[in-house]
């Protein structure tokens, strides 16, 4: 079936695919909602330009939405992975005086992943503008959202930002549009505390130089276009922001449950203190949720059993999958239950050294918790409760 091009504004097209089955990224983010690839064909009056392409496994769709487009002057690679720059060589085979635009980085990273001959690159500066007659492109680079090369591009005469990664969710729809906000800020927070979140600094500074555009339209690479990007940029805004939540997040993982009797009756002293607890129980957790769940929780408490005298390893593997998100949490404990001994908090201390949390007091046990063992469970409670008002945490 031939796929058509979708009409944004005049010369400007959506030409990107839908997947409504995907429900992994990186063999490791679930995603529910399915995601899309979004590509953009932008006619100008001298030339024709392509805003990144499709995941190889889509490359069909785009090469038969581009069907009957004569001629491609330019694809402009915003982002070196695959999902955005997989069939670039795939266009440049079909339109074969076609050349890449890119950030310098993205040029050896384009090379690296891809093979595309050195010859059909350009690379353009950041603020560097490419007239195709009647339209202007302006390149922005904006390396670490979530990768060194990452550059945006902003169509002044029609006040669009393409942005790439940032802005996106990974939500299939129907439409270009999605009017039910609430649907679209949930993908977007599960794609920004997935992908993002370790890049939060370097957003806000990304954020502070594209305040001076005259924004109608942000066009990302994964989900629905934002035609009130006011939307978007405020969610973002308190994401990045150094504002912290009065909640605690909770993994844990139990095997005869002693420790999960110690979750339940910590999770009942920090309500009882008016903390907030996110619960995930890592044999079922969903890891987007855990991320998302730390997009502003102020402290983590991991919980784990000890396991042939480890922590278990769903609770390191927790651990390591934090420290790589780097959220902005400021403390963090442990607790936990072993048979007759082990290293189950140096272990998980020992993945998780990028997070700069104070470390409160674990409480680890022998065996079925006890009286003076839920005590203890209650004074960690009362302290991360004094903790969070001392921050000014409420
Ligand atoms: Fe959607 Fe970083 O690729």
């Amino acid at each position: 079936m031939k796929m058509e091009k979708i009409k944004i504004k005049d010369d400007i097209f959506w030409v990107g695919a839908v997947d409504w089955d995907r429900r992994l990224f990186d063999s490791l983010i679930p995603i529910p909602d399915g995601t899309s690839y979004n590509a953009y064909l932008v006619y100008g009056k001298e030339k024709t330009v392509l805003l990144d392409t499709v995941d190889p496994s889509k490359s069909d769709i785009l090469m038969s939405r581009l069907e009957g487009v004569e001629n491609i002057d330019y694809i402009v690679s915003h982002h070196a992975e695959q999902d955005h720059s997989g069939t670039i060589p795939q266009v440049l085979a079909k339109y074969t005086d076609a050349k890449v635009v890119t950030s310098p980085k993205g040029k050896g990273l384009l090379m690296d992943h891809l093979h595309i001959p050195e010859e059909r690159i350009v690379t353009v500066n950041d603020r560097e503008t490419l007239s195709i007659g009647g339209k202007t492109l302006e390149f922005i680079h904006a390396p670490w959202v979530h990768w060194p090369e990452t550059m945006l591009t902003y169509l002044s005469e029609d006040r669009i930002l393409f942005t790439c990664d940032l802005f996106g969710s990974h939500l299939a729809t129907s439409g270009l549009y999605e009017k039910d906000y609430s649907r679209v800020c949930e993908a977007a927070k599960r794609y920004y505390a997935e992908v993002m979140m370790p890049f939060r600094t370097t957003i806000r500074k990304h954020a502070e130089k594209i305040k001076g555009l005259a924004i109608d339209m942000i066009a990302p690479s994964h989900g629905p276009v934002h035609n009130e990007p006011g939307c978007i940029l405020k969610s973002h805004g308190e994401w990045v922001s150094d504002a912290l939540a009065n909640t605690v997040v909770l993994p844990y993982v139990t095997m005869h449950g002693s420790t999960q009797l110690m979750v339940d009756c910590l999770s009942e002293a920090l309500a009882k203190n008016g903390i907030r607890v996110e619960r995930f129980n890592l044999t079922a957790a969903d890891t987007g949720k855990l991320a998302m769940a730390l997009v502003d929780a102020a402290t983590i408490v991991i919980g784990s059993p000890t396991v042939l005298t480890s922590a278990h390893p769903l609770a390191v593997s927790a651990a390591f999958f934090m420290n790589a998100m780097r959220p902005k949490l400021k403390f963090a404990s442990i607790v936990g239950s072993y048979g007759w001994g082990g290293r189950m908090v140096e272990d998980i201390r020992g993945v998780m050294p990028n997070l700069k949390v104070e470390m409160l007091e674990p409480v680890v046990i022998k065996g079925r918790p006890k009286e003076e063992d839920m005590r203890a469970l209650e004074n960690l409670a009362s302290s991360i409760a004094g903790k969070h008002r001392e921050a000014g945490i409420a």
